[in-house]
């Protein structure tokens, strides 16, 4: 009755194989392009610190519950969600949860792969030695881009091109290959770039932001941030990682396997947020720029530091990369699906399901610029989208995901799988019963606004 019972499923070729490719999903613009700026416009250590902890108390014991969820069912998320539910006598319309996360993941692949697409022209200028004189210049270098709808498109097209690429040879010939050469590259740059930035710029300065203890500044408004935050950079409640996840062995530890990648992924934000803050201070350049921070304070640095083409040309490399391995990880479930539940080739399924995405995309160019005035709820098509998902379907499935780990499975099925016991596993199973529920409710009353309506964020 399974639907993939007789299906030939693939299992990555160790489990080093799987705690890079999760990284790969987890490392990306969230921790690269997001954090930094968060961090910069929402109180700097107490972001960071109030983030790390999330990650600790909420991020990883539902990290561990999509992985172990996905091994179980060992089919794409919503089968995977079906089987698992079957399986302990439960209702088969947990299957809906999947559905919530494949599609979820295709919306945020849309517009992921159009400001991934800005990260490309980046790339390009900074490879022809582009110049920026001062501040007024590289907004206007930004808001060129933003008014400029085919070059974005362009740079969507090629982005998802790269993207559907991987994902259309294979689970291990295409995903795991491409990680096991781009996430090393990563490290290797991040590495020399925070050492570089230590150099060039201001690291002490940049230290004392990201790390001074100020506890005055953790505000309602900073912890509900942060939890989402922590939500976005661990890629959870999308699917992804429960796909991920129904690619490994039986015998790999899921709780020694998810720490490591929560690890990694916090050490990469870290450390690109250090690399990053110290050119801002060095150069005088505001930390709370927002969004732009990195696609106009930083570029004006590398404008006027010493080797900066180069510098230049190695950060958005390093972007490139973490983008690609988490759009790869965005694009994969819904592919699962519809090759297990609709027996279609791999290759097409990528590419028309990144047909249907690159036209989404198309509309998420033009709301930048010629339909900027066409909204719903005030918001244009790229706010429209990055709501829906990060503040409604990723709370939403988050939340599921703990109720049905915590309550809706047998705990036979629970122990048996994650091979927990003691006191790990009771802190697991408490924080998925009761504390991760109650993060993600208000988290998701905070995006909805209900909090600030009952005066609470006043
Ligand atoms: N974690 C990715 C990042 O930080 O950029 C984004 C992401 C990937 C979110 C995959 C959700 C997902 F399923």
């Amino acid at each position: 009755m399974s639907q993939t019972a007789n299906f030939q499923r693939s299992t990555w070729s160790s489990r080093w194989a799987f705690i890079l490719v999760t990284i790969g999903s987890a490392v990306g613009l969230g921790n690269i392009w997001k954090f930094p700026y968060m961090a910069g416009s929402q109180g700097g250590s107490a972001f960071v610190l109030v983030y790390l902890v999330c990650v600790l108390l909420i991020g990883l014991p539902l990290l561990m519950a999509e992985i172990m969820i996905g091994r179980r069912g060992r089919g794409n998320p919503v089968s995977a969600m079906l089987k698992v539910a079957e399986e302990g006598g439960r209702c088969s319309g947990w299957g809906l949860v999947g559905w919530v996360g494949i599609v979820g993941a295709l919306l945020i692949l849309s517009f992921y792969s159009v400001v991934a697409g800005w990260i490309v022209d980046y790339l390009f200028k900074a490879l022809s030695g582009l110049r920026l004189e001062n501040a007024e210049a590289a907004a206007n270098r930004f808001k060129a881009l933003l008014a400029d709808p085919l070059q974005m498109m362009l740079c969507h097209t090629l982005f998802l091109a790269l993207t559907v690429g991987v994902v259309a040879r294979g689970v291990i010939a295409g995903i795991e290959v491409a990680n096991r050469i781009m996430m090393p590259g990563l490290f290797l740059i991040l590495a020399l770039l925070t050492v570089w930035g230590g150099i060039a710029g201001d690291m002490p300065a940049a230290w004392d932001f990201m790390f001074a203890f100020k506890p005055e500044a953790i505000t309602p408004a900073v912890i509900l941030a942060a939890v989402g935050h922590a939500f976005f950079s661990l890629s959870l409640g999308m699917g992804a990682i429960m796909a991920y996840g129904s690619y490994l062995d039986r015998q790999s530890s899921i709780a020694g396997t998810s720490l490591w990648v929560a690890l990694a992924g916090t050490l990469v934000g870290v450390l690109a947020g250090l690399a990053i803050f110290s050119l801002t201070f060095a150069y005088g350049l505001e930390p709370a720029a927002g969004p732009g921070l990195i696609l106009q304070a930083l570029p004006l640095a590398f404008s006027h530091m010493p080797g900066g083409q180069w510098f230049g040309v190695f950060f958005f490399l390093l972007v490139l990369f973490a983008a690609w391995t988490s759009a790869i990880s965005l694009l994969e479930p819904f592919v699962a699906w519809l090759t297990e539940r609709m027996r279609l080739r791999r290759p097409v399924a990528a590419w028309g399901t990144g047909l249907a995405v690159w036209w989404l995309g198309i509309g998420v160019c033009l709301s930048f610029n010629r339909w900027s005035g066409h909204t719903l709820f005030g918001l244009n098509l790229f706010e429209l989208l990055d709501f829906m998902t990060s503040r409604i379907m990723m709370p939403l499935s988050g939340l599921a995901i703990a109720i049905f780990v915590g309550w809706i499975m047998t705990r036979a099925q629970v122990l048996d799988e994650m091979q927990l016991s003691g006191l790990p596993f009771k802190a697991w199973y408490l924080v998925l019963r009761y504390l991760a529920p109650l993060g993600i409710l208000l988290v998701f009353a905070h995006a909805l606004g209900w909090l600030a309506w009952l005066g609470w964020l006043a």
